[in-house]
């Protein structure tokens, strides 16, 4: 491998940054945030399927974010043409962080869910023996023996290579459709390597290769040359992965194939902001749960203070309430990715900067939420090794599978600890702010 001086060259390999030492996180929160993925899933997949709440919640998105409106019309196209796959693959991750309450205590606050590329499932799966490894040398053999075994890259797997087979065409392939410049590859391969191990082919390939070589026949999709049963999508979730006007045609070419899609379009939008927001307001979450008043609860539960910007009485209030405390709020555009989250007195720059009211509804405002701070030393690359005040973000690994009405798997398949210096207010490992951690549970 050769390693080149440019720090952005897509041939530099470098590690992932990393905590030395694990971060302690009460057992009670820890558990909560994995017994409520499969209620998460069974949400994710029910709002998925659900048209007119989707355009319902989105509308006044869609009005104003032409990224979240291109996406919402590719999913309607979809439904005016019916659907060609009757299997649904859903991975996703719910992120957490613990807020802390003035007793001490700290409960467990959702941050979002991502239901598009949800990532760093591969390498949490080898962090804990780096942990161990590195508590071990250190003396502290206790503590490297209660660190937990995670492996959600099997899972991932296991649930892709569920849909593989019940796609059920033997020479098939799994297809990554992976960056342009590769930023997280082995992230991937962790994933890939877990599927060859079952015998399941599994291709890299590029929104460009599916532009140039991608085709439908009978519905079926094949990208150079080879029948696709799984698109695994770990681009095109920010408008600037779409470079040109063939790649959205990529998309749609997928979106409309038999290929099983991770995630589908609809799945895609779910996981947006505003769905998140819509979710909060009181009677939602019941319409998905109707019989089920303790699942309402346990998700409501985990439950940040959301609040719309839709034009009206109730947005006019939520704009009011942030400008008279805007170090309380987090204000927050239809992005993924990082580093697009707006803090403090930059919230009112923004909100009383627009040239039209309704630009508001592209965001949504949350309570920001408070973690216990921790210290650690944040090992990064290029930067000084420094014990850092940090804070950290918890998040759990869903995986379904269902085909038809039959939810044939429904799991959580692990979890993932992320801490970040608290001088940093947005961002994850990706954009360079947060390192990868493991929980050690007290
Ligand atoms: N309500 C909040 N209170 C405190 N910090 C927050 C809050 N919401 C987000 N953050 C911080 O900002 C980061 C990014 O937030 P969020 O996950 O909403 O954005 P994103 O662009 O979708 O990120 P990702 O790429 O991780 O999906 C979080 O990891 C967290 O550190
Ligand atoms: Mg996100």
């Amino acid at each position: 491998m050769r390693i080149k001086e440019t720090p952005n060259s897509s041939e530099l390999v470098t590690y992932t940054s990393f905590t030395l030492f694990p971060t302690p996180v009460p057992k009670a929160v820890f558990h909560q945030a994995l017994a409520v993925q499969t209620h998460y899933n069974n949400l994710v997949d029910r709002i998925s399927q659900d048209p007119d709440f989707l355009q319902e919640a989105l509308a006044s998105t869609i009005a104003v974010d032409d990224f979240t409106a291109r996406l919402f019309k590719i999913h309607q196209q979809i439904l005016k043409e019916g659907r060609s796959q009757s299997i649904v693959l859903g991975l996703n991750r719910s992120d957490y962080m613990l807020d802390q309450s003035e007793d001490g205590t700290s409960s467990l606050k959702q941050i979002e869910i991502n239901t598009f590329a949800a990532s760093f499932g591969g390498l949490s799966s080898r962090t804990p023996d780096l942990h161990r490894q590195i508590l071990k040398v250190a003396g502290r053999l206790e503590e490297s023996e209660r660190i937990l075994d995670n492996n959600p890259a099997a899972g991932l797997a296991g649930a892709i290579a569920k849909a593989w087979e019940l796609y059920a065409s033997e020479g098939a392939i799994v297809m990554f459709l992976v960056e342009d410049t590769q930023r997280n590859i082995f992230d991937q391969r962790c994933i890939e390597y877990e599927l060859w191990k079952k015998n399941i082919p599994t291709r890299r390939k590029r929104f460009d290769d599916v532009c140039k070589t991608g085709s439908l026949q009978d519905k079926k999709l094949f990208v150079d040359g080879l029948e696709v049963a799984v698109v695994y999508f770990r681009n095109g979730y920010m408008p600037q992965n779409y470079v040109s006007e063939q790649y959205w045609d990529a998309r749609l070419l997928i979106e409309r194939s038999l290929a099983v899609k991770c995630p589908d379009i609809g799945t895609h939008l779910a996981g947006t902001k505003k769905v998140q927001q819509v979710l909060a307001q009181p009677g939602v979450l019941k319409k998905f749960f109707p019989d089920q008043p303790q699942v309402v609860e346990q998700i409501r539960a985990t439950f940040a203070g959301l609040y719309t910007l839709d034009m009206g009485p109730e947005g006019d209030q939520t704009v009011a309430m942030a400008l008279a405390a805007p170090d309380r709020f987090v204000l927050k555009p239809q992005r993924e990715g990082g580093g697009n989250n707006i803090y403090g007195s930059e919230i009112c720059k923004i909100l009383e900067g627009m040239k039209e009211p309704s630009e508001r509804t592209a965001y949504i405002l949350m309570d920001k939420i408070h973690p216990t701070p921790s210290k650690n030393y944040l090992l990064m690359r290029d930067a000084p090794l420094q014990i850092s005040n940090c804070l950290c973000e918890l998040g759990a690994f869903g995986a379904y599978v269902r085909y038809g009405e039959d939810m044939v798997m429904n799991e959580c398949v692990g979890h993932l600890l992320r801490t970040k210096s608290s001088e940093h207010a947005d961002g994850g490992v990706a954009v360079g702010v947060a390192v990868l951690d493991n929980p050690l549970l007290f």
